[in-house]
């Protein structure tokens, strides 16, 4: 499932360089000065060479073919013998950055458009200005545009019973324009974005997979034989240890299935490092989320085969974890259910006896999430971790407070602010969301230790009655966060930038970026 596309470095003349593409950045002209005529089409660094190829005809022949340099745009025109390549790619940058180099996200996502352009292209060179002084150190501009153009060439095999012909091959190798090819430090940007790209790939290919292909001994195991692949740590608990175990919220919402609960946990420790800060990851694993008893609307549902996206995103960053070898300790516990209605599924009015003893009246059987993540969280808890960073698809009130491209963050206030940061250096934004006194007020139970929703399922605060419900479990001094990503995991309309249709991988990337500052500042 690892990323099949070659990335190599280079420094010499793309304009002589053997390849199917070149891709180059333009930039949108100013507002064109005094006299308000619009100014030209300004080429990035980068394009010099090729420029000077077209005898300095680059500039005006693209704008001729409607490029205005605006993010987003990519605008392709045969070299017709003026370089090597048969094809120059210019992809819009917007305006010219004072700095010395565009933002990372606005270099990863025309990587990401021009890798999507070229699909069915074998061998594509990217001659974008790079810089090396970035203003977001942790994601220099290489990194950016590596990513990037791996991320957009992604696709999902899918299931089509016949080859499609008119479906074009994903772009097949990726060299980067840079200043010294040799240098070290730019091969091990490479690399680590090798890394973090199949973790998306990975991630993405989970969440896209029909829950009928994946049910919850079956992801359970994939997630294990890739684990242990990586030389992680792992052990799975099936139906048997999770009663052993007590985890009450795990059994209750697999009971309605015919296949059974898991509970995977991933280990990676540091070689050499003494008593590492431990970090703890969850992730929700709803296979699929029919809403059991308290039945969803049929309109829609099927995309509650994404309801496992937490689960393919902490499973794939332990993956990357275990390459990238971080001097950390991170653990991983992924609760994994299949949300159905049977005879034997739980039902409103229910208590349910979670691991640790606490006791949960049941209002909503589609508030399942919580359920199992709860009983997670408790045995995450039991290793004493520094750092507990939950995600899930959790709630519908998350897309409406925030819409489908803002994960909701709740928790330990520092810890939230950090994983803004980390978010926005990757380009997966989250918010900070309260977690206010009145709403918990709202789940004391009559006959149980706290209700799952608020009572009368009340909708108002919605996403944050499920971070108040999941803040009841986390042990008192660990540092916690839970992302909510049930809009951002999942991108339902057409591809854009290196986002490709159906699942984004997200918050992989962000988890990796505060794993780093963990590693870097405590
Ligand atoms: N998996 C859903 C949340 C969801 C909604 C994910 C839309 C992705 C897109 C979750 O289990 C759920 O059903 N939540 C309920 C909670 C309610 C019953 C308290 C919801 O959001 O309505
Ligand atoms: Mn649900
Ligand atoms: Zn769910």
């Amino acid at each position: 499932m690892a990323t099949s596309i070659a990335l190599t470095l280079f420094d010499t003349d793309p304009a002589e360089l053997a390849v199917d593409a070149v891709v180059i950045g333009v930039h949108s002209p100013g507002d064109g000065g005094a006299d308000g005529e619009p100014g030209e089409l300004l080429l990035a660094s980068g394009a010099e060479s090729i420029a000077a190829a077209f005898d300095g005809k680059l500039g005006p022949t693209l704008a001729l073919l409607g490029a205005t340099g605006a993010a987003g745009e990519v605008t392709k025109l045969a070299a017709l013998g003026a370089i090597t390549a048969p094809l120059v790619v210019a992809v819009g940058l917007g305006p010219e950055p004072t700095g010395a180099a565009p933002a990372a996200e606005t270099l990863r996502r025309a990587a990401g458009n021009a890798a999507r352009a070229l699909s069915g292209t074998a061998a594509v060179a990217f001659a974008l200005p790079l810089s090396d002084d970035d203003s977001v150190p942790s994601t220099p501009s290489l990194r950016a545009v590596a990513e990037g153009a791996q991320l957009g060439a992604y696709r999902f095999a899918g299931y089509k019973s016949k080859p499609q012909p008119s479906r074009r091959e994903p772009v097949g190798a990726i060299s980067i324009l840079v200043a010294d090819a040799k240098d070290a430090a730019a091969a091990a940007e490479l690399d680590r974005a090798a890394i973090v790209a199949a973790a998306v790939y990975r991630t993405r290919t989970w969440v896209n997979t029909p829950a009928n292909e994946l049910r919850p001994p079956v992801l359970a195991d994939q997630i294990a034989v890739a684990a242990t692949d990586a030389g992680l740590e792992v052990e799975v608990l099936d139906e048997k240890a999770l009663r052993e175990g007590g985890y009450g919220g795990i059994l209750a919402v697999g009971e309605g299935s015919e296949a059974k609960p898991r509970l995977v946990r991933l280990a990676y420790r540091p070689a050499g490092v003494d008593d590492p800060v431990k970090i703890a990851l969850i992730g929700k694993g709803i296979t699929f989320d029919t809403g059991g008893v308290s039945i969803k609307p049929s309109q829609g549902m099927w995309e509650m085969k994404t309801d496992m996206a937490g689960a393919a995103a902490v499973a794939s960053t332990m993956i990357a974890v275990a390459a990238l070898k971080p001097g950390v300790a991170v653990d991983a516990y992924i609760p994994i259910a299949e949300n159905m209605v049977s005879g034997s599924a739980y039902r409103p009015g229910d208590v349910v006896t979670m691991r640790g003893g606490k006791r949960v009246e049941v209002l909503n059987t589609d508030a399942e999430g919580r359920m199992i993540l709860a009983d997670a969280i408790t045995r995450a808890c039991e290793e004493s971790p520094k750092y507990l960073l939950e995600t899930s698809t959790l709630t519908g009130g998350q897309v409406i407070a925030l819409g489908k491209k803002i994960s909701g963050l709740m928790g330990t206030e520092s810890l939230l602010a950090r994983l803004k940061t980390a978010g926005d250096s990757v380009g997966e934004q989250a918010w900070p969301m309260p977690l206010p006194d009145d709403i918990r007020k709202t789940m004391e139970s009559d006959v149980a230790d706290i209700l799952q929703v608020s009572a009368g399922m009340e909708r108002s605060g919605h996403m944050l009655q499920g971070g108040i419900f999941l803040r009841e479990f986390v042990a008192d001094g660990v540092d916690w966060a839970h992302i909510d990503i049930a809009g951002p995991s999942f991108s339902s309309g057409e591809a854009s930038g290196y986002l490709t249709k159906g699942g984004t991988g997200v918050p992989v990337r962000t988890l990796l970026a505060l794993i780093d500052d963990v590693a870097e500042n405590g």
